[in-house]
């Protein structure tokens, strides 16, 4: 995610304000910028693509840029490629706005075209810089105040922001307004602060203002005032920091991994908003056409990881769903097996990263081969999203945690996107029934902050677990994927050995590993399979398994059979392993956790696998 901060006081700002987004970099960035104002000169703006090394090394760390008054901003893209026009701070032609933002502006475009008619122009293709012209516009229409100018903004924007503006005459103030993405302030001796995150200000001080959604604050030197959206004054208790800089970079979490997977409801309402417009799924921007899309004669999902496991998820639901064929492979086979491909197909690439070598590899054999590409990957601008012919891009903002959980679940919900976009243009779907699974899946969010409620319990099962060996993950369709996906969590941050498997392949072989307490996990969400998977169950107990069952609310016979359960809420089959992930994922995360692992930072593994 973007990271923000602002400065004003009695010391040169540049500095400081670099020095805070030192400590905003684990938020991810491929850019940033400062806009630093002398007095009542207009602001100075510089910006630099790539790392915070780059903008210093322009700066003379900051030493060049002279003023007590700033905002700075390093941009993790969402809207435009990572290049120095398109990052922050973004101004009005004339100098009389310039800030910066994090967030997502998800009605940009109308408000594009609405200053286009009055006269705007527009130099880079972030929605950030359409806020700004529009702060610009109101301030020039109403000839009022930055107050009276940002709450006109705010109405008129729909999705989330937190953001810092300097307006040319009020030279040595800083006006802030936010909505859903995170801000702080901070205040000491004749100095103030505003940044996405504690880290960025704890070094100047531990007091601090927290400013609610739809809420304003002007900053001048030492002084915050709040104003609503009505442009009243209220009162704000100031409050004591009491974390170290390292805890505050996990905003109160005590891995990225746990802070991410609660981010989950977030980075899949964000996915899905980012191709629905007006209520209605719009692919457009992904670039494929109803034709292109009639054409296709076979999909083929290629990936690695957890990635190739939400592939497997979707083959379940594209063939269900749209009634296109699907095969699956892992992108370190497709590479070197000189795939057949049907020069129709589309091959679908999935990766979080999107520099994965395998899948680039894959990507590559596959355009080679003159078959039409499309990536799913959280990373703007990087290589698999740059070659690909289609993109459709997770909004699942920058993933720490090696172990992937919150893109995992951006992944799975893009792709139900395009099994409703696929059945609709090949005429598979009536629109009631797209409307009905599109209005479900906007139902996973709130499913899955329900399932987070219950996590002690899981926790409380998973301290129980530290000293288990040779788990087992059983499933059938689907809740077979699941259990790959909730295998691997284990594996990787835990050291445990474990094996996803399908259900109804356990007697072919494998069942005559199962012994007295061996830990047998089923998933139970396929309701045409649930009985066929309680049985597999069953002959696992009778070896002596202990079992456990992850199913949904209703399903409460399952205890009859299991020795521990997990419930789920219910919700349409198709979308069953977004919210059975979720205790599977903690599962792991505390299993990890009281075996005393870096949860975060696994032995022998990197976010990125970039080599073969
Ligand atoms: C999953 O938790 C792992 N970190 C790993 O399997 C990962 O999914 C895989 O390396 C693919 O990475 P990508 O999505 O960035 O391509």
């Amino acid at each position: 995610m973007c990271g923000i901060v602002g400065y004003t006081g009695k010391n040169q700002a540049a500095p400081i304000l670099l020095d805070g987004l030192s400590k905003l970099e684990y938020r991810g960035y491929d850019s940033a910028g400062l806009a630093v104002r002398n007095g009542s000169a207009e602001a100075e703006v510089v910006k630099a693509k790539g790392r915070l090394s780059a903008l210093s090394q322009k700066t003379n760390d900051g030493l060049s840029l002279k003023g007590t008054c700033g905002i700075g901003h390093t941009r993790w893209a969402t809207h435009g490629a990572p290049s120095e026009i398109n990052a922050h701070p973004h101004n009005s032609d004339d100098g009389n706005v310039v800030g910066v933002h994090n967030g997502i502006i998800e009605n940009y475009q109308e408000l594009k075209e609405k200053l286009l008619k009055h006269g705007y122009a527009f130099y880079s293709s972030t929605d950030t810089e359409v806020c700004i012209k529009l702060v610009d516009y109101y301030y020039k229409k109403y000839e009022g105040t930055p107050i009276d100018a940002l709450n006109h903004a705010m109405v008129r924007i729909r999705g989330s922001y937190a953001l810092a503006v300097m307006f040319k005459d009020y030279p040595e103030e800083i006006y802030v307004a936010r909505k859903d993405s995170p801000m702080i302030l901070g205040v000491q001796d004749g100095e103030s602060y505003v940044a996405s995150d504690v880290p960025a200000i704890l070094k100047y001080t531990r007091n601090v203002y927290y400013i609610g959604n739809l809420e304003i604050a002007k900053l001048e030197k030492g002084k915050v005032t709040f104003y609503n959206l009505d442009g009243d004054e209220i009162q704000k208790e100031l409050t004591e920091i009491k974390w170290d800089a390292e805890a505050a970079e996990k905003a109160g979490y005590e891995h990225f991994m746990i802070k991410e997977i609660h981010e989950q409801p977030k980075a899949i309402l964000d996915t899905i908003n980012s191709v629905v417009k007006n209520g209605k799924l719009d692919l457009s921007a992904v670039g494929l056409s109803d034709e292109d899309i009639k054409s296709i004669s076979q999909i083929y999902i290629v990936a690695c990881g957890s990635a190739y496991h939400v592939g497997v998820a979707a083959q379940y639901v594209i063939e269900d769903i749209a009634r296109i064929p699907v095969r699956v492979e892992l992108a370190s086979e497709f590479r070197y097996r000189r795939p057949i491909l049907d020069k129709n197909g589309l091959v679908i690439i999935i990766s979080q990263s999107g520099e994965t070598a395998d899948s680039l590899a894959a990507l590559r054999e596959a355009k080679s081969m003159g078959v039409k590409t499309l990536a799913i990957v959280n990373v703007v601008g990087s290589s698999i999203a740059r070659e690909a012919d289609n993109v459709f891009y997770t909004l699942a903002g920058p993933e720490i945690a090696v172990a992937t959980t919150k893109a995992y679940s951006a992944q799975l919900v893009a792709c139900y996107c395009l099994a409703l976009q696929f059945a609709r243009s090949c005429g598979r779907l009536e629109e009631a029934e797209e409307q009905r699974l599109l209005d479900e899946m906007l139902t996973i969010p709130q499913k899955i902050e329900k399932i987070l409620e219950d996590k002690e319990r899981i926790q409380w099962f998973a301290s129980k677990q530290a000293s288990a060996s040779d788990i087992f993950f059983i499933g059938r369709g689907i809740d077979y994927a699941i259990s790959l996906e909730g295998s691997l969590k284990l594996k990787e941050i835990s050291y445990i050995h474990s094996e996803a498997y399908a259900a109804g392949e356990l007697k072919h072989g494998t069942i005559s590993l199962i012994e007295d307490g061996t830990l047998v996990i089923g998933i139970l969400t396929q309701s045409e399979l649930y009985e066929k998977t309680v049985s597999n169950l069953v002959e696992c107990k009778s070896r002596g398994a202990y079992l456990v069952g992850v199913t949904t609310y209703g399903n409460y016979n399952t205890e009859d059979t299991t020795d521990f359960t997990v419930y789920v809420p219910q919700i349409d089959t198709h979308f069953a392993a977004s919210l059975a992930v979720i205790p599977l994922q903690l599962l792991s995360y505390y299993v990890s956790v009281s075996r005393g692992l870096d949860v975060d930072k696994p032995r022998n593994l990197a976010k990125s696998v970039t080599v073969e």
